[in-house]
C-alpha cells in the first residue's frame, strides 16, 4: 500500500473529500502557529514603544520579556516536527521552477494558465523552507540575545549581529506570515478547513492542486482495478 493510501486510512472523511493534514500534523502546525502569534506580538511590543501595549496586553512588560524566548523554543521544536513530517514532500522539483515562472498567472486567479502543482505548490514549498531556515536563524540569533550577559567583551560584534539578524528575519517573517494566513484563510477557500478537520473536498483538490489530484484519481482507479481482478 502506498504512503498516500496509508495516509488516507488515518481518520474517516465525508464522501467526496480526502486526508490533507493527519492529527499530528496539525498539532504540529497550530503549536507553531499559535507560538509564533505569541513571539509576533511580544517582538513587536519590544521593536518599537508605539507597540509596548502589545506587551501589557499580554500581562506586562515583565511577564513578556521572560517569556518570550521559553515560547521562542516551542517555536523551534515545531518548527523541527514540521521538518521532520514535511521535508520529504517539500523538496523543489522542475514543475516547481516553471510554476514561479507563471505566478502572475496565479496571482490573476488565471489557475488554468499555471503548471499543474502537486500536494503542495512551489509557493507553499517557499514558505516552508523560509519558515526552517528562518528559525533556525532566529532560534541562533535569540538564544545569543537570551544569555548576551555572558558573551565575554571580545565577542561583542556577535551580539550587534544577533541583534542586525533577529529583527530583520523576525520582519521578513511577518510578511511571509501575512501571505501565508490571506492565501489559507481567504484565497484559497477549503484550506483552513484541512488544518481544523484535516480533509479537503476532491474540488478544492482538483482547482488548486491538479497534480495530486491525478494521482489520487489513479491510485483510486488501480484500486478499483485490482479489487475487480480479485
Ligand atoms: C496562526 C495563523 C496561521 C494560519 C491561520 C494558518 C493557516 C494555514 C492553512 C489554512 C494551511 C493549509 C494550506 C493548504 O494546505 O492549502 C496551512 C498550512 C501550512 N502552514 Fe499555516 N497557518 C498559520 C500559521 C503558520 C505558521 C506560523 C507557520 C510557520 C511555522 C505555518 C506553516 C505552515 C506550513 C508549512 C503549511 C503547509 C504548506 C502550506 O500550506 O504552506 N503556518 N496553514
Amino acid at each position: 500500500m502506498s504512503s498516500e493510501a496509508v495516509r488516507q486510512e488515518e481518520q474517516p472523511v465525508p464522501p467526496g473529500s480526502v486526508l490533507r493534514y493527519t492529527f499530528r500534523e496539525r498539532a504540529i502546525h497550530w503549536t507553531a502557529g499559535f507560538s509564533y502569534l505569541y513571539l509576533l506580538c511580544t517582538g513587536l511590543a519590544f521593536w518599537s514603544p508605539w507597540l509596548f501595549w502589545l506587551a501589557v496586553v499580554f500581562g506586562g512588560g515583565q511577564i513578556s520579556r521572560t517569556l518570550h524566548p521559553w515560547v521562542g523554543l516551542i517555536f523551534s521544536v515545531a518548527v523541527c516536527f514540521m521538518y521532520s513530517v514535511w521535508a520529504p514532500q517539500m523538496h523543489f522539483t522542475d514543475l516547481d521552477g516553471k510554476w514561479f515562472k507563471a505566478i502572475r498567472f496565479y496571482i490573476t486567479n488565471q489557475d488554468e494558465k499555471m503548471p499543474p502543482a502537486g500536494r503542495y505548490n512551489a509557493g507553499q514549498k517557499a514558505l516552508f523552507w523560509f519558515f526552517f531556515y528562518g528559525g533556525l536563524l532566529l532560534l541562533l540569533s535569540g538564544l545569543i540575545l537570551w544569555f548576551t550577559e555572558s558573551l565575554p567583551w571580545s565577542w561583542r560584534y556577535l551580539r550587534y549581529a544577533a541583534i542586525l539578524v533577529h529583527a530583520s528575519v523576525a520582519l521578513l517573517s511577518i510578511g511571509n506570515f501575512m501571505i501565508h494566513v490571506y492565501m489559507g484563510v481567504f484565497a484559497e477557500r477549503g484550506a483552513l478547513n484541512s488544518v481544523i478537520r484535516g480533509w479537503v473536498t476532491l474540488n478544492f483538490v482538483k482547482r488548486f492542486h491538479p497534480g495530486w489530484y491525478k494521482e489520487l484519481i489513479g491510485e483510486s482507479s488501480a484500486a478499483n482495478d485490482l479489487s475487480r481482478r480479485e
